[in-house]
């Protein structure tokens, strides 16, 4: 009798959490989905997740009014692998609200209120490949964001308000192959943020107020060698200059930049300051000098090289003018003791000696065009401008 009682309580209590059933009352569960979207009532988000057996893989809490994911939330969810919050009204994440979702492979965090996300939020998410944030509020994002995202290919920052990208966001994302930031308000942005991720594919740039000015030269660059490699972009079109209104940063011809090219060094090493405070010290610095030496030292090698061949050439100069005065000097007093004495031997001294000199004075210039054309090769080789 009492153990009837005990047991009947107990069946009930257990299909009122759901535990006989796998799945919450208020979900669909279709073989391994779980389906919580849509939910059309004040359900919160804890006491569906109690619901869920732990080896729950794949989730989707999307088009609910969910404010907020707690630290933990999913802690007792190890198993997921598909997480879907997308369409609510999040706009607070805690550090560890995805903490134990180290088997997550997608996140959608899209069309939330989103301003700002916690700087370790997704450092525990290793397996993570592909992570949604189309369609927040996002204004910027910290240098460490994705840090950890070893496996990332996919990323979707589009529709946010990104006013720049730092510099060391891409930094690790070795795998990522697609990334979007249509739709933001990014009017430069910088090559040495794109260049960590070198396996990007797919770059989508639409719809920012592009600034063409000088400092967008390295992106045209990288941009060219993306396409060249085989890789896809869309239309960067340029807001401002007003001359270049409209225009696909892509299909510029170099020639619109040509006022750039004294500056183009001193842009090279002054733009990196620009979009994104970074302070003297900061590890900024460090990425600057990882990208500067090459030019540097072109720019360099190119002025010895010029310095040394200019040297060579007035040494070649005046040893000739010296040879020729002193033949001169000595044929006109040999000459002169000549009149002096026996003058039949004059000629055959002319004769033997004048294609000497011509002949030597040919090989020297011939060796001085010689180097002046070495010269030229490499200033050919590596113009200043261009040799970054
Ligand atoms: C979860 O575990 C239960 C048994 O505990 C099993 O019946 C179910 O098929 C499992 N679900 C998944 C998605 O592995
Ligand atoms: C995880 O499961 C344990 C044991 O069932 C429970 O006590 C705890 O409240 C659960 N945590 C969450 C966040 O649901
Ligand atoms: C574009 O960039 C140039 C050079 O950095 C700057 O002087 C100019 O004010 C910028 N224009 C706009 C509209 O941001």
């Amino acid at each position: 009798m009492n153990t009837k009682i005990v047991s009947t309580s107990l069946l009930t209590l257990f299909s009122l959490c759901g535990i006989s059933t796998n799945c919450p009352s208020v979900c669909t569960c279709i073989g391994n989905q779980t389906d919580c979207s849509d939910l059309n009532q004040l359900a919160s988000m804890d006491s569906i997740l109690n619901q869920l057996p732990y080896n729950t893989t794949f989730l989707t809490l999307s088009t609910n009014n969910f404010p907020a994911v707690e630290p933990g939330t999913f802690s007792n969810l190890s198993s997921l692998l598909h997480l879907d919050l997308s369409r609510n009204i999040l706009s607070t994440l805690h550090p560890s609200s995805f903490s134990q979702l180290n088997k997550l492979d997608f996140l959608d965090l899209s069309e939330n209120l989103l301003v700002e996300l916690p700087v370790n939020l997704f450092s525990e998410l290793r397996s993570l490949t592909e992570l949604v944030l189309r369609d927040n509020r996002l204004k910027e994002l910290n240098p460490g964001q994705f840090k950890g995202l070893m496996e990332l290919k996919r990323l979707d920052l589009s529709s946010n308000s990104l006013c720049c990208l730092p510099m060391y966001l891409l930094d690790g994302l070795q795998n990522l192959v697609w990334l979007s930031l249509v739709g933001n308000k990014l009017r430069t942005l910088q090559r040495t943020s794109l260049e960590p991720a070198t396996d990007l594919q797919h770059i989508l740039l639409e719809g920012n107020p592009w600034n063409c000015s000088c400092k967008l030269i390295p992106l045209k660059h990288w941009l060219e060698w993306t396409l060249y490699r085989g890789g896809h972009v869309d239309s960067v079109n340029c807001s401002s200059p007003t001359n270049l209104y409209g225009k696909d940063l892509r299909n510029i011809p170099m020639e619109m930049f040509r006022h750039c090219y004294p500056l183009y060094l001193e842009t090279r090493s002054s733009s990196f300051a620009e979009g994104h405070p970074v302070t003297a010290g900061s590890p900024g610095d460090c990425i600057r000098q990882r990208y500067r030496p090459v030019s540097v030292r072109r720019a360099a090698a190119t002025v010895v090289v010029a310095g040394v061949v200019c040297g060579v050439v007035c040494v070649l100069m005046v040893v000739t003018a010296t040879y020729g005065c002193i033949y001169a000097m000595l044929a006109a007093h040999e000459q002169q003791q000549l009149m002096h004495g026996n003058s039949q031997q004059q000629q055959p001294l002319i004769v033997v000696k004048e294609p000497e000199q011509d002949e030597k004075e040919d090989l020297v210039a011939t060796i001085a065009k010689e180097e002046e054309a070495l010269e030229c090769a490499e200033w050919m080789a590596f113009p200043p401008e261009v040799s970054v």
